[in-house]
């Protein structure tokens, strides 16, 4: 199969979706690799370390796409991207429940569209996972910094000091996320609270960390903590669909002033009513005197480490769907669990319900 990999045109997005370990893969599968032109700098690949491999450098996104069937991205492609992909094969991050627009785009561009974040394999979504795990310890790190007062901050010390007490950390959502910023929080000694939906798993967690609080999420336990919270990261997921709104505007004036308001999910819509996308070069605005913190990006912060973690987890997954195409979907129940649209056709359940649109049943359409 012939196999594309843009650069990343979002802002500050240094991921690339194959590294040299699955091109190399690829390549001895036989396939054909067109990347283009610097799409590996960001995360330390030269066009050098593809060419070595035999993959064919090209100058331009729609020399990739021409020249391609699959098209193999992080970041959900942009209006420009989908019009090159017209009836060809896409492979990404896309969180169509989130975005009526690109659905329809893809729809109407004829896509075979594969979502990584669809796939959930014993109860775990393992092409999320990896990005989960460093947005969770990032996003914790990123409201250290903003607690100082010289970033705008309450100016508190996470850890307090033997004199004074540690930051007071609430996380909601304790899957993957939540319980990575919980094991950083806990580390660096703040008082930390962690809520979720799933009281089996909270047990679980309190009896491996029992220095966390934990408590089982609701608007009124939420409506309590929130006055001494000093950082809140926002985790929660509903697979496929848009998450819950955990906080309204209205709960905002229940905290201090300064407080930190990270919302993890927002890639998938965001779980504050206040939340508005931010990019790494300016991830800050107030409401109502609440710092906000809204990356939708966090792990391309660190592309070296990011890029390697997701090509683990994708590697298998892309080779699968480069050696037996859209047909072996029929037959690898993982795989089909990627696919949104197909022929026109939304064959997700989770997207056609929010946006309102006709779902197909990907069985009857392949
Ligand atoms: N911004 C970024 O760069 C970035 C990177 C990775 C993941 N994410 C997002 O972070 C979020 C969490 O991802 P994850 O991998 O940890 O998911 P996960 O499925 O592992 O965990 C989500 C948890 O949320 C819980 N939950 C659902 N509704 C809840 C509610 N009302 N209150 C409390 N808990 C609730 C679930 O029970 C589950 O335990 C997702 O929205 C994901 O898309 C963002």
């Amino acid at each position: 199969m012939k196999i594309g990999v843009p650069k990343e045109i979002i802002s500050q997005e240094y991921r690339v979706s194959i590294n040299p370990e699955t091109a190399k893969l690829l390549i001895e599968s036989s396939h054909q690799l067109f990347i283009q032109k610097n799409a590996g700098d960001g995360s330390g690949y030269t066009d050098q370390d593809y060419e070595k491999l035999g993959c064919t450098i090209v100058d331009t996104p729609s020399e990739v796409f021409t020249n391609s069937d699959l098209i193999v991205k992080v970041k959900e492609p942009l209006n420009e991207e989908v019009e090159m992909m017209r009836d060809k094969m896409l492979f990404t991050y896309l969180h169509l429940s989130s975005s009526k627009d690109l659905t329809k785009k893809l729809l109407e561009c004829n896509v075979t569209s594969l979502a990584y974040e669809t796939v959930v394999i014993n109860n775990e979504t393992p092409m999320l996972k990896p990005m989960s795990e460093i947005a969770g310890r990032l996003s914790l790190l990123d409201a250290i910094e903003l607690l100082k007062k010289s970033k705008g901050g309450k100016g508190k010390l996470i850890s307090g000091t033997s004199l004074s007490d540690p930051a007071n950390v609430l996380i909601i959502g304790a899957g993957i996320v939540g319980v990575n910023a919980m094991q950083m929080s806990l580390g660096l000694g703040a008082n930390t609270t962690i809520l979720d939906i799933n009281n089996e798993l909270l047990r679980s967690i309190k009896t491996q960390y029992p220095a966390v609080n934990i408590g089982t999420s609701s608007k009124e336990l939420i409506e309590g903590l929130l006055p001494i919270a000093d950082i809140v990261i926002g985790a929660v997921l509903t697979p496929g669909a848009k998450p819950p709104t955990v906080i309204s505007r209205e709960m905002l004036s229940l905290m201090q002033p300064k407080s930190i308001l990270s919302d993890v999910a927002i890639d998938q819509g965001g779980c504050f009513e206040t939340s508005k996308v931010t990019s790494h070069s300016d991830p800050t605005y107030e409401v109502d005197d609440i710092i906000h913190y809204c990356v939708r990006n966090i792990p391309s912060a660190v592309p070296f480490t990011a890029t390697n973690a997701l090509n683990e987890s994708t590697r298998p997954f892309i080779a699968r769907l480069a050696n037996d195409g859209i047909e072996g979907l029929k037959s690898n129940t993982n795989l089909l669990m990627a696919l949104n649209t197909h022929q026109g056709h939304l064959v997700n359940q989770e997207v056609a319900d929010a946006h309102d649109l006709k779902y197909s049943s990907p069985t009857n359409i392949l």
